[in-house]
């Protein structure tokens, strides 16, 4: 089974009409080159534009991939509260996207989200919330199951100024241990997937330490030990626009970077059918 993982797309048609035509061409190439999966790790969309989730939807329905076998897609920040901007036209819009961003409106808009591409996640026609949510596809020994979460966090003056920390809540850590879930995933090949980056870099300066700390996935070991739990084999992730692997207590992380900054460049991840499996960062 092959995977392919992009991550930060960025999409912006005002400020980059092409964005939408190369994003198809590389859905296109994805599919073209025999990969049975999708997967996109979230900031889909740079200011949290809706008119082009509902392009890219259209992307997947043209070209037959808006099913749940076919592609997964997660939030970002970005698709929820876009980016802080400095310009002096950017404040007022971010300040207005921050305000828009938090209790019901930070749930509505996360569900709006998920709403657009519904069809990737569940046939279900009753929804209340989406995550974490499951998928077991067919692949490796005894299937491969990706469980999804969202690590957006709302925005806050004092916990996400700049609306980039992550958080998984433990709303989503519990669901995700329940027994049914548990069950569910015996014997598979587990992928978790999230947006925030587990790791980040070392900080050496108190720059570096800021710059982390307002876009670190918080209370990351309480995650980690749920995805123990789960027996999770592999996590996918993007957030962070570097490529790269890492290993934490034997689970492999995978960061497949910003694929706007590294054009055609994929995380591609191929699972066997004795449940080995290999990864590279590959040009398609
Ligand atoms: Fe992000």
């Amino acid at each position: 089974m092959k995977i392919a993982h992009i991550s930060d797309i960025h999409l912006d048609s005002q400020r980059n009409p092409n964005c939408l035509a190369e994003i198809e061409e590389l859905i296109q190439r994805v599919f073209d080159k025999g990969y049975d999966h999708l997967v996109i790790t979230g900031d889909v969309v740079d200011v949290a534009n809706y008119d082009d989730l509902w392009a890219l939807r259209e992307i997947f329905k043209r070209n037959g991939a808006l099913h749940w076998e076919r592609v997964t897609i997660i939030p970002g920040n970005h698709d929820v509260f876009g980016k802080y901007e400095f310009t002096s036209n950017g404040v007022g819009a971010t300040a207005s996207r921050a305000l828009q961003s938090t209790g019901l409106n930070f749930a509505k808009k996360l569900h709006e989200f998920c709403d657009i591409f519904r069809e990737t996640i569940t046939e279900e026609p009753e929804i209340t919330t989406y995550f974490p949510f499951v998928k077991v596809l067919s692949g490796g020994k005894n299937g491969v199951a990706l469980v999804s979460f969202s690590s957006v966090l709302e925005w806050s003056v004092r916990h996400n100024p700049v609306g980039s920390r992550g958080y998984i809540h433990a709303e989503q850590r519990h669901a995700a241990t329940q027994k049914e879930v548990l069950d569910a995933l015996n014997g598979r090949f587990n992928i978790a997937l999230f947006h925030h980056a587990y790791r980040i870099f070392e900080p050496k300066t108190a720059a570096d330490a800021a710059f982390i700390w307002s876009m670190e996935l918080i209370e990351r070991e309480s995650f980690l030990n749920t995805m123990k739990k789960l027996n999770v084999k592999i996590a996918l992730h993007g957030h962070y626009h570097k490529a790269e692997v890492y290993a934490i207590d034997g689970i492999a992380f995978m960061n497949s970077g910003s694929v706007r900054d590294a054009r055609t460049k994929i995380n591609s991840i191929v699972i066997h059918d004795d449940d080995a499996y290999s990864q590279e960062f590959v040009k398609v």
